[in-house]
């Protein structure tokens, strides 16, 4: 059995890439990870794992509700598990969007979470203009125009710190060997 289970949900595919360069990560240290798409997750049973990370990006200001429903329905399944969750967003590309306190989506989606996590990391997005159909474009240039973002229509960009990322990963490892769980 894996030590780790990874359930993400991306829109774009940017998110997955991400869980998998942490399942990369981990397993050439010798770290099982499970990769599971929040779609395919309904049959889980997530309490064989040592460490259960949830994550997903930002759509339209909010998370896709699929994780916090696996989160909410397993919690009697995770109380031995080292709970985690991770979000990519736009607006982490600053540095004070990277805390709970600084990143508004991610403050919403754990107050609406009736349990407690061990971690929880920010990662900014990419953003990726050429790929979005044209409303979702122009919705996105208009963030981006209020927060002195690029505007460009040509402009792709992947914001994300894969050093961080690979910080994370190490995170998840010290989780998976060291059993003490959120209360
Ligand atoms: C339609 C759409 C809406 C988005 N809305 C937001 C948003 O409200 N806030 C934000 O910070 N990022 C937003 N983003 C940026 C995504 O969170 C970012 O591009 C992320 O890397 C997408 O990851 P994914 O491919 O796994 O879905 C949006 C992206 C798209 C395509």
């Amino acid at each position: 059995m894996p030590d780790i289970l990874i359930v993400y949900a991306s829109r774009d595919g940017h998110t997955r890439s991400i869980a998998q360069r942490l399942q990369r990560q981990l397993d050439e240290q010798g770290v099982q990870v499970r990769l599971v798409d929040v779609g395919s997750a309904a049959d889980l049973d997530p309490s064989a794992f040592q460490v259960v990370a949830v994550g997903g990006s930002v759509v339209y200001g909010k998370h896709d509700p699929r994780l916090s429903r696996f989160l909410i329905e397993n919690a009697h399944r995770m109380t031995d598990c080292r709970r985690v969750f991770f979000s990519v967003n736009l607006i982490a590309r600053k540095p004070e969007k990277q805390t709970i306190e600084g990143n508004v989506y991610v403050r919403k989606f754990l107050d609406n979470l009736p349990l407690n996590l061990d971690h929880v990391e920010i990662l900014a997005g990419k953003l990726d203009y050429p790929s979005y159909g044209f409303l979702d474009r122009i919705m996105i240039q208009l963030t981006m125009k209020f927060t002195d973002g690029p505007t460009d229509r040509k402009t792709v960009i992947d914001y994300t710190d894969y050093e961080q990322v690979d910080r994370f990963a190490d995170l998840l490892k010290t989780l998976a060997s060291d059993g003490v769980t959120a209360s």
